[in-house]
Formats: C-alpha cells, sequence, structure tokens
C-alpha cells in the first residue's frame, strides 16, 4: 500500500514537473502571432482596381468566344469572370463598391443561359445586358468616367476565338 501511495506521489511530481516545462511560452507566441499578422499585412493583395481590370479582359475575350460561337471558349471566360468577382468579394469586404457586386449577378446568369442554349442573338443581347450592368455601377460608384462598350478588337492577336 505504500510503495502504491509513493508511485502515486512520483507520477504526480513529475506530472507536474513535466507540466512547468511544456507550460506555453505565451511572449514567445504572442511574438509569433505578430510577426505572422504582419506578413498577411504586407503580403501583396491586389487592388479594387486591378480586379476590374481582370474583369475587363475576360468580358473582352468573352464577346469573341460567343459571336465566333465558341461555345467552350465563353463558358471558360464567363466563369473566369465569375471567380475573380468571387475573389474580389474575399478580398474587398471592406470597399462599399463591393456591396453592389451583386447586380451583376442575374446578368451573368443571362449570358451563362444564352451559352448553354448557344444562342447567338440572345448572348449579343445578354452580352448588353451586361456591359451596361457594368457602366450603371461605374455611374452607382462615381466612376461614370470609366465606360465599357463592346470590344471592336480582340484584347490579344495571338489567342484564336474561333471553335
Ligand atoms: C460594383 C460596381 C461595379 C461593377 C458591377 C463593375 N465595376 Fe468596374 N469599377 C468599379 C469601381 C468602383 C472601379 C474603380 C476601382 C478603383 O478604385 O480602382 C471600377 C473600375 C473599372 C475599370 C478600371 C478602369 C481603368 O481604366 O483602370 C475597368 C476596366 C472596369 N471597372 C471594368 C468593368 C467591367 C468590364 C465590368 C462589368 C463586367 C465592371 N467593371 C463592373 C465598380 C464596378
Amino acid at each position: 500500500m505504500e510503495d502504491r501511495y509513493k508511485s502515486f506521489m512520483a507520477i504526480v511530481i513529475i506530472g507536474l514537473f513535466s507540466s512547468c516545462a511544456s507550460a506555453p511560452d505565451v511572449d514567445g507566441l504572442n511574438e509569433k502571432i505578430e510577426t505572422l499578422q504582419q506578413q498577411v499585412a504586407d503580403s501583396y493583395k491586389p487592388g479594387f482596381g486591378e480586379f476590374m481590370a481582370s474583369v475587363h479582359v475576360h468580358h473582352e475575350k468573352l464577346w469573341f468566344a460567343g459571336t465566333n460561337a465558341n461555345w467552350p471558349l465563353a463558358d471558360f471566360e464567363i466563369h473566369e469572370i465569375e471567380e475573380i468577382l468571387d475573389d474580389l468579394k474575399q478580398l474587398h469586404p471592406e470597399r462599399k463598391e463591393t456591396e453592389l457586386l451583386g447586380m451583376l449577378d442575374p446578368v451573368l446568369d443571362s449570358v451563362e443561359t444564352a451559352i448553354e442554349k448557344q444562342d447567338t442573338a440572345m448572348f449579343r443581347a445578354n452580352y448588353m445586358l451586361l456591359t451596361n450592368t457594368c457602366n450603371s455601377c461605374h455611374v452607382a460608384t462615381e466612376h461614370g468616367f470609366v465606360v465599357i462598350k463592346t470590344p471592336d478588337t480582340p484584347p490579344f492577336s495571338g489567342q484564336v476565338f474561333l471553335p
């Protein structure tokens, strides 16, 4: 009985020591958190305007894909626009303009329907609506001087838009 008691105490004492040894180094952890926070703050985050510039490239490519009845490419381009808008929402939740981005959803859906139906006339009509919505938001956000239109030439000469 006494031996059992001794070994029990020994375990308790060892336990206490080891828990002291592994007690978290709070200062060290705080320092690490601060360093990580600084790294996140310093890491590169594209600005609202940079996201818009990428949207613009895909908006133009979308036109040449759709009007050439290159439906797989048109489908790809519209999803690129949607992905960029998702990233924009995630990385710029602080911008009041972000709240307005939802106005693009119904028109993007309409363009997507035209792509699914492989309907060029419907595509053209809905693309106009999409472009008008881009401009409506620019007006609403005091960027009415950024006027988007249907492109005349592809944004890059080095890509084939024919199916
Ligand atoms: C939620 C509102 C909103 C919508 C919708 C929107 N934009 Fe913008 N756009 C802005 C704002 C705000 C800016 C200015 C960004 C800044 O502060 O740098 C901008 C800037 C731009 C610019 C940059 C202009 C330049 O010369 O650098 C382009 C290009 C652009 N938008 C294209 C588009 C296209 C194409 C669409 C539609 C597919 C679109 N935008 C839809 C709000 C919007």
